[in-house]
């Protein structure tokens, strides 16, 4: 049997936030998938948090050549640079001042994990600083709260490359996983079908270019669990039925473009169909809050304020730079929890699975796969 390390002295946080309980600087790190980045975000207890300084390394052309994210050059590129990102947050500042290193400990690509989260934790001995471990997907779902002041409930819609989730988040470390894919990501979707168009990796932004000069009517694509009583997504029947007619009926760039913005409306459909039956479930939410690289996407994004208008609720789409992977997000995440008093033990592990709600995992345990290995 492995040995287990001692857990971290105990270390009494209150010492360190004693002068000034509603001040926290918390250093963040992130590497869960092919994004290396650290941040450095200021608590406060009545003011939007101030993200004092913020890096991210994206490993786009690492991975292009593959036409995805390969898991093992992920890991090395984030060995490579962590040091890197957290040195270019840090710069001449005195770490004496930060309270609380936060990392993300899953889930994601393990290898990738592991680097940041080790790299944390070795700061956290080498400073004599609390280290506290975080959900990935607990900070896309707490990101907005970077941007905006806003009350729980409030409902989330996370698609990006490796998620697609409807989450209800009713407070601080209380999630409610109302869908989620059952086969592809969104973002996975897009990627696949653009590479089969002949688009470059990553696909979504150029998918959605071509998608421009296109006719989305032209071509008739299925709208998969549209209409139903889940709350649940499915794209790999509509990438595949995309591949159909790539295979038989794109000859010129026009039909490419049709293709695309068909593929692209179907898209939408789905996740306007699932955001305005969870909406209409969820009376009380406070906001429409939409996240991850998808929700970059201007049809999507124009469709899914419509449909949060329509039920009169405030529609938030953060600034990209805290919709996509960032480290400041896993900072804030990690940051509310340790103002709670709660801190990780260094043995702590890296993990590939983490459901947010793990009541849903158990209700729909086939649910939740997609590019990025298994999925919470
Ligand atoms: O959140 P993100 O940067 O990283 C993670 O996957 O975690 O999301 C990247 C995904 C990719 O699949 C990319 O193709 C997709 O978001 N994406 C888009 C657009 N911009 C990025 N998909 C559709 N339209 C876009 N404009
Ligand atoms: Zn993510």
């Amino acid at each position: 049997m492995a040995r287990r390390l001692a857990p971290l002295p105990a270390y009494d946080y209150r010492r360190a936030v004693s002068k000034n309980p509603s001040s926290l600087r918390v250093l963040g790190i992130e590497t869960s998938c092919d994004d290396t980045a650290a941040a450095l975000v200021h608590l406060r207890a009545t003011e939007l948090p101030e993200v004092v300084a913020e890096h991210v390394t994206r490993q786009d052309a690492a991975h292009a050549p593959y036409g995805g994210i390969v898991p093992e050059i992920a890991a090395r590129e984030h060995a490579a640079l962590v040091d890197q990102a957290v040195e270019a947050v840090m710069q001449r500042r005195n770490w004496a001042g930060i309270d609380v290193i936060a990392a993300t400990a899953g889930p994601g690509l393990i290898g990738g994990v592991m680097v940041g989260l080790n790299f944390a934790k070795g700061l956290s001995v080498a400073l004599s600083k609390p280290f506290i471990a975080v959900n990935h997907l607990e900070a896309h779902a707490l990101s907005v709260q970077l941007s905006h002041q806003l009350a729980y409930p409030y409902l989330l819609l996370l698609v990006s490359g490796g998620h697609s989730q409807l989450l209800r988040v009713t407070d601080l470390g209380e999630y409610q996983r109302l869908g989620s894919t059952i086969d592809d990501a969104a973002g996975e979707a897009f990627d696949k079908t653009a590479k089969l168009l002949g688009l470059p990796h990553p696909g979504g932004p150029a998918l959605e270019q071509l998608a421009a000069s296109g006719d989305e009517t032209r071509f008739a694509l299925p709208r998969p669990l549209s209409g139903g009583d889940r709350l649940d997504f499915s794209f790999a029947g509509l990438k595949t039925a995309t591949a159909r007619y790539i295979a038989r009926d794109i000859h010129t760039d026009q039909d490419r473009a049709d293709l695309a913005a068909g593929f692209q409306r179907a898209m939408t459909d789905c996740l306007v169909d699932r955001a305005a039956r969870a909406l209409a479930a969820q009376p009380d939410v406070t906001a429409f809050v939409a996240a991850g690289g998808v929700a970059a996407n201007r049809t999507i994004r124009t469709a899914l304020e419509a449909v949060a208008t329509a039920q009169g609720i405030d529609f938030i789409a953060p600034p990209m730079r805290w919709c996509t992977d960032n480290a400041a997000m896993v900072a804030l995440a990690g940051g509310l929890h340790f103002a709670k008093g709660r801190q990780s033990d260094l043995d702590t592990g890296a993990r590939a699975r983490w459901p947010l709600d793990a009541q849903a995992a158990s209700r729909a345990p086939s649910i939740g796969s997609g590019r990025k290995g298994p999925k919470a």
